[in-house]
Order: C-alpha cells, then structure tokens, then sequence
C-alpha cells in the first residue's frame, strides 16, 4: 500500500497556520490528496480539513486565517479509508483536546479501536490514524500528564509511525517508529516535520529523533526521552540545503527544472566532498568476501548500472537484488564478510530500509549512496556517499538518477585507477550534458506530431539495457502510457510478438560494441511496421526520427543518453494533460512496505 504522508507542527511567536500552510505547500509533493490543520486559539483545539490540494482547500476553508500561535498541519496521500473530508487529518479525540496527524500505518488499529470503542470512544473516520487520537486522549485525561500519555499511546501502538498531537494546554509532542520526525529549531520556537523541507525556510538547525524517541514542545523549552520514559540527547545539525533550490523558477515544472539542472548536478557527482569517503568504500570492498547492491525504481536501475560497471571495468563481482526481492534472494548467503550497497535518493524507502537492516543483523556492512545525507539510510550506514544534487521535488527521479550514476562511476573511477575516464572527461562531458538537453525543443516537436501511442518498446544492450528500463519506468509514471525496456537481444526470444505498426520503438544505440547488433533489431523491428525512434551518435535510414547524441567517451553514454528518455516523458505527459510534477497514485517516497 502507498501511504505517505507530510506532517508539520509549529509553536513559536508567529500566527501558526500561515506558517504552516507555507510549509505544507513545500512539501505537497511527497502527498497530496487531503489537506488539514489544527491550531489553538483561546485555550481550545479548532480544526479545519477538506479534500484537495493546499491552495483549494486554503481558499475554500480560509486555512490561514485560523487564529493561535500554535498548530499542527498535515498533507494526505492515501487509500487507507478513502479520500474524504472526515479521513483528512488531524483528527481529535471525543472531547477535542488533543488532535493529531499521522504519518505510516497502524496495524493493530482494528484491535485497539474495538477496545477504544467498548470504553466509550466515538470514531468519525475510517482511517488507522485516528485510534492515535482516541488512545491519547484516553491516557491524557486520567492525569493530563502529556509525557505519560505519550509513552503508554506509542507502547500500545504497531506498525511505522511518525506522528504529532497537539494539545489544548498549548504542547506539541510527537514520536517516532520508523517513520522520519525532525525538529527544526528557531531562536523563538520549535518545528515539528516529517521533511527538512517543511521548515528550512525559518531555519537550518535540526535534530533528527531517532527511532522510538518522544518529543515534547511546551512553555518555551524542547524534552526528548524514549518509549521508556528516559531522558534522551540528540545532536542538533546545521542542515545544508538552500531552500531556493526547491523553486521552480522560470520553468513551468519542477521535472523540467531538474531535468536541465542536470549539467550541474552529473559534474557535481564527480567532484563532491565524497573524496575521502570514497577511500573508505574502496577499503570496505575489497576486503568483502561478497558485494550485494540494492535499490528500488530508479534507484534500482543504478543498482544495475553499477553491477555492469564493477564487473567491466573494476572487475570485482556483485549480484544486484531490488529491494522488495532482497529477502526472498539474499538474507540466506550474507553475513559478516559481505558488503551491501544500498542506492536511494530519499534514504527513507521502507523496503529499502528493511533489506539494510536485516543485512546488517547477519553483520553485512553497509554502504550508502544517498541524496539526503541526513535520512535513515545514511545514519544506519558504515558509510555513505552523498549525491548531492539538492531536493528533487518532481515524484519521477531524474537529476537524482545521473546524480547516482555520476557518483558510482566516480568510485569505479577509483576503483580502476581512471579506466572508467569521467573524472578525466569532466569537460567533455558538461559540453554533451548542455548538447543533449539543447535538443529539448525538437524531442517536443517529435513528441507533438505523434499519434496517440498505446504501446512503448526500449532497446537497449549491456549499459544502455538499465537505460531502457529507467526511460520506460519514467514514460510509465508520467505519461501512463504502457512502456516497456527490453534487452534487445532478449526481443527475438518473445517481445517480437508485440511488435506492429501500432507499436513505436525507441532503439538505444550510440557506436559502441553494442551497435551493430541492435541495428540488426533495429531491422527486425522495421520490417514489422512499427515506427523506430534512434538515439545514436550516428544516423540511420531505418529511424523514423532521430535523436543525436554528442560525441562522448562511449562508457559515459548512459549519462547522457536517459535525458532524451526523460524529455519524451516529460512531453508525452503534457501531451496528455498529465501533471509531470505529481503523477498519479504515486508518491515521492514510499516509507511503508
Ligand atoms: C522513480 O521515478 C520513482 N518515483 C521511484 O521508482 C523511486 O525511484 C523509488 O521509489 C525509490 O526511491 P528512493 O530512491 O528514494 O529510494
């Protein structure tokens, strides 16, 4: 199930709800189907919550003018309990003295909302969340004592969960259980997020609760303290990020900024602080009796590039397993002599999260390649390498996808002693980079002139094959048009079949070792009638369009030849009145499994 919600508390000098609504509205892209807040004004909890995006349901409910220095705020993405205004969240408690917003899933929420309702309590939703509520509120009123409300309301309470209640007194508490919960800290008051996001803009300094940990922010002053009721320290961290960076600017959408940020962000890779780091990586790998590499989505098809290129160039086996496949395949032959990559822009995918975790149980090291040096991944890893491409808020990966791959072939780079040549071919390739996304506005008037496609086939062979999948899986989400990536020497032994000429074919093919065999599908594929789009550094006749690579040292290519992929979508999407930057059922991060 895909439940991901954004939660955000405030108590500081400010009116709450503008603040919150600012916040809320930078991170509408991890949810977004419901939206709520609640604020205290006068001593009691008033709530307001309805269906839609932050800007509709603030002008139809007039969020912002909901008085109080104090509130909690919460973005819904969800099939749990259905997309209504009494399943958006906060929810309140029967005498409306606590209100809380969610993030995760409750499993046992049947069992202990039986329970809730045989003491009395009345539910008004049909979510897990709201059980939170009532449990509180059941502790609270014995002896309005928050801090053991809250240790006896999470003792009770399974499954993943961030979550933050406010209270009529005027406190904000919340707790964590696998679920991110940051505190953002301000000279005259506290932020409560599930995103650095949500408050970056009042400021930098952070700390990140651990699991099992309980906040609570009241009278001025911040008390962390565990399940156990025992007091807690957490490093407070300056967090990096330029809030500017998570702007569209001039571009229409996110996607398309990211997708042309890419000229900076591939040469970053390359040249980040991971310098030392990747000294470290390198000692931990070839001491490693064996290398696993794991990842989900995008980040799964780096996984496999990275596979490719640990074996061609720096010849050390690796076996590649997606996360949600990894304890099925893998748990039975790691232990302490092996090593386990895991790639994942966010560092908060669930299944990411649990295939390290139980790697690192049978002793495994763990070593990350993340774009949130902050997140879970990163703080559970023996090590990690920072990707470094600032926030990627479009929901289909692409600045953070080359990112990865600049960042893998830079420690191949090391491992090989140069023989992979990005750090020697910086130059050349920034001048590819900028050549490839110049072709833009004719990838968009090739997009224009086609006819309404049903079916997308991707070729490719040996790299360019990771390539195929990532340019099908971003066609997919943004486009929801069926698009598929095939090894093209796998086409004669099944996919062929499809192949008619209502069928278009993307064909992978810069001049490289792989060239002349997929030219020869190429052929095959022509010779059935559908139309044969060409991603080469040369020209064919059997293309029916083209789309020219630059001229690049040929192991680089797959760092510029997915671009092209991610303009198609980009366009095909347009083309179809989707929204690139928030495609549908999908969510930016997936932290339940
Ligand atoms: C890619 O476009 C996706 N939206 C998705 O597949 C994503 O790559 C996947 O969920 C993994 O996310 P992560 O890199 O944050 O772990």
């Amino acid at each position: 199930m895909l439940f991901v919600c954004s939660i955000i508390g405030y108590k500081g000098k400010s009116l709450a709800a503008p603040v919150l609504i600012d916040s809320l509205k930078r991170m509408e892209y991890r949810g977004y189907d419901s939206v709520g807040i609640a604020t205290i004004t006068d001593g009691k909890i008033l709530v307001r919550k309805g269906v839609g995006k932050v800007a509709e349901v603030n002008k139809s409910l007039e969020l912002v003018r909901m008085p109080g220095l104090v509130g909690i705020g919460h973005t819904r993405w969800a099939t749990h309990g259905g997309v209504t205004g009494n399943n958006a969240h906060p929810h309140s408690a029967c005498t409306k003295d606590i209100a809380v917003v969610h993030n995760g899933i409750i499993e046992n929420y049947d069992a202990l909302k039986e329970e809730l309702i045989l003491l009395g309590h009345r539910f008004k939703s049909q979510t897990d969340s709201e059980v939170i509520a009532h449990l509180l509120e059941a502790h609270y009123s014995r002896e309005r004592n928050i801090k053991q409300a809250m240790i006896e309301t999470c003792n009770r309470l399974k499954g993943t969960y961030a979550f933050v209640a406010v209270f009529e007194e005027g406190a904000i508490s919340g707790a964590r259980f696998d679920e991110p919960l940051i505190i953002g800290i301000m000279d005259n008051g506290y932020f409560i997020s599930s995103d650095i996001l949500g408050f970056l803009k009042y400021t930098d300094k952070a700390i990140f609760l651990d699991n099992k940990d309980i906040a609570i922010i009241n009278a001025g002053k911040l008390e962390l303290f565990d399940f156990e009721g025992l007091s807690v320290k957490r490093p407070t961290t300056q967090v990096a990020w330029e809030l500017g960076a998570a702007e569209k600017g001039a571009y229409a959408h996110h996607t398309l900024k990211e997708i042309h940020e890419q000229v900076r962000t591939v040469i970053e890779g390359i040249s980040s602080d991971n310098k030392e780091k990747i000294g470290t990586f390198c000692n931990f790998l070839t001491n490693a009796k064996s290398i696993y590499i794991t990842g989900s989505g995008t980040s799964y098809h780096s996984a496999l590039i990275l596979k490719h290129i640990f074996g061609k160039f720096a010849k050390i086996r690796s076996e590649t397993i997606m996360s949600s496949e990894f304890q099925y395949i893998a748990l039975d032959s790691i232990d302490e002599t092996s090593v386990l990559i895991a790639i994942s822009q966010s560092g908060e995918t669930a299944d990411v999260l649990q295939s390290v975790k139980a790697a690192k149980q049978k002793g495994a090291k763990i070593l990350s390649v993340v774009n949130v040096p902050t997140s879970s991944l990163a703080r559970i890893s023996d090590s990690f390498l920072n990707v470094n491409c600032g926030p990627e808020i479009g929901v289909a990966a692409t600045k953070s996808f080359t990112g990865q791959l600049s960042v893998l072939y830079n420690l191949t780079d090391r491992l090989c002693n140069g023989c992979v040549g990005i750090a020697a071919n910086k130059n050349e390739l920034m001048t590819a980079l900028n050549l490839i996304l110049a072709a833009e506005n004719n990838i968009a008037n090739m997009v224009d002139i086609m006819d309404d496609i049903k079916d997308i086939y991707i070729l490719g062979r040996s790299l360019h094959y990771p390539i195929a999948l990532e340019g099908a899986l971003k066609i997919k989400e943004l486009a929801y048009i069926h698009a598929e990536g095939i090894a093209a020497g796998e086409l004669k032994h099944g996919p062929l079949a499809l192949i008619d000429k209502n069928t278009m074919v993307v064909v992978i093919n810069p001049l490289d070792a792989t060239f002349n065999d997929t030219i020869s599908s190429a052929h095959e594929i022509k010779a059935r009638g559908a139309i044969v789009i060409g991603i080469s550094d040369k020209e064919n006749d059997l293309y029916d369009h083209f789309i020219k690579l630059p001229k690049i040292k040929e192991t680089l290519f797959p760092l510029i030849e997915v671009i092209p992929l991610q303009t198609v979508a980009y366009y095909l999407a347009l083309k179809k009145n989707a929204d690139p930057d928030y495609p549908r059922n999908l969510a930016k991060s997936v932290t339940v499994k």
